[in-house]
């Protein structure tokens, strides 16, 4: 039986984290399931975001269930106590380099965006993120300068090795697909940048089929808003694939709605599946998340780690049935809580 590490973390975490599971649970597929705290949780009960238990259960586990970490009680704490040390650490334990964040309109959610439903028409497309490298990973620390000011610092780097494997996700999930891939970077500044490039056009010739256009990312933010459906695979760095993820969603509708999938291989192998989103301390304990980003990484976790196709399709369809049934959360509008969201959706799951 394949065992799931249910890792459900704080403020709506463990909200949308219940829904993802019942869907799971739903599907009757003699799934086992193992939870453990981890970020804040389990700072308050052992002193450390990341346990040992639950990083070895994130290991030995088929496939990771995340919900999302953070707690502004934690933010005064040195770094590698805070709640985000955890989810960083699980990425980097497991070696989850590639995380695919699909951004996709659901047809019934055509006004929910900010943006004019002509605009988000047809979007359907997926950064792939590098996870476990740049600014992130790299030295970080304070000093004072040779003016005696305080300073900071985290060193941005990537080797080519790095970007090889994280550009050749990117390049077959593009093969595919649309076979359109856009590689972001900000190249014309960024020495890290440059070798980026470099390596994406040495790889490409083992791509012709697959039509290659690189983006600078203040570029990239602005297409992504005056006309988002152009795009089909975006590959990119740690930090810039984290910003221009929260910018997409919105043209999904709601950061609620998106989900990911950290992977260390090109299919599957105990991946981690979260919502992009975090923690949500504005709305936390008060039942008004959205869950569909969380069901919707229930969805990738069938598809990615447990090679089926059919209950993730059965997933999404069931989301995309309830929305068009008309059900909303407040983030969409509505007034759904968090539960009745996923009753709607675990109602269509047939
Ligand atoms: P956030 O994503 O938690 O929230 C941003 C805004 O979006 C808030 O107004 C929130 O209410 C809203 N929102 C987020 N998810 C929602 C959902 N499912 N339904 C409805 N509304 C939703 O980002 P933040 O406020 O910048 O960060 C809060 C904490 O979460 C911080 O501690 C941060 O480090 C952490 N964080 C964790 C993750 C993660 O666990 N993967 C991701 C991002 C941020
Ligand atoms: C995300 C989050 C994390 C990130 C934080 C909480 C470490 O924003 O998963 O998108 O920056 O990767
Ligand atoms: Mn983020």
């Amino acid at each position: 039986m394949p065992l799931i590490a249910v890792l459900p973390g704080d403020g709506i975490g463990p909200e949308v984290t219940r829904e993802a599971r019942r869907v799971l649970e739903a599907l009757a597929l003699g799934l086992d399931f193992e939870e453990a705290p981890v970020g804040g949780a389990a700072y308050l009960l052992t002193g450390r975001p990341l346990p040992e238990e639950t990083l070895a259960l994130a290991k030995k586990a088929d496939a990771v269930l995340f919900g999302a970490i953070g707690d502004p009680r934690f933010e005064a704490l040195e770094r590698r106590l805070r709640p985000e040390a955890a989810l960083l650490g699980i990425r980097r334990e497991l070696g989850l380099f590639a995380n695919l964040r699909p951004a996709t309109l659901f047809p019934a959610l055509a006004d929910a965006s900010p943006l004019k439903p002509e605009v988000v028409a047809g979007l359907d497309l997926v950064i792939v993120r590098e996870l476990v490298g740049d600014v992130y990973f790299g030295e970080k620390g304070r000093r004072h300068d040779a003016e005696g000011l305080r300073q900071g610092f985290d060193i941005m780097s990537y080797n080519e090795a790095e970007v090889e494997r994280i550009a050749r996700v990117g390049f077959e999930m593009a093969k595919r697909r649309k076979k359109k891939l856009c590689s972001v970077d900000k190249a014309n500044v960024l020495e890290t940048s440059q070798l980026w490039r470099d390596v994406v056009n040495e790889m490409a010739t083992e791509y012709p089929d697959v039509h290659l256009t690189h983006m600078y990312v203040d570029n990239a933010a602005m297409q992504l808003v005056r006309a988002p459906a152009a795009f089909d695979v975006i590959v990119t760095g740690n930090l810039f694939g984290d910003i221009l993820s929260d910018q997409a969603s919105m043209c999904a509708g709601s950061i609620g709605m998106l989900p990911s999938a950290s992977l260390c291989a090109w299919s599957g192998d105990n991946g981690m599946y979260e919502p992009i989103h975090g923690s949500a301390p504005d709305i936390a304990g008060q039942g008004k998340a959205n869950p569909c980003g969380a069901i919707l990484s229930a969805a990738m976790l069938l598809r990615h780690s447990l090679g089926n196709e059919e209950a993730a399709l059965k997933v999404e369809r069931a989301v995309g049935e309830a929305l068009a049934k008309g059900a909303r959360t407040a983030d969409l509008g509505g007034s759904m809580s968090t539960a009745e969201m996923g009753d709607a959706v675990l109602k269509e799951l047939v």
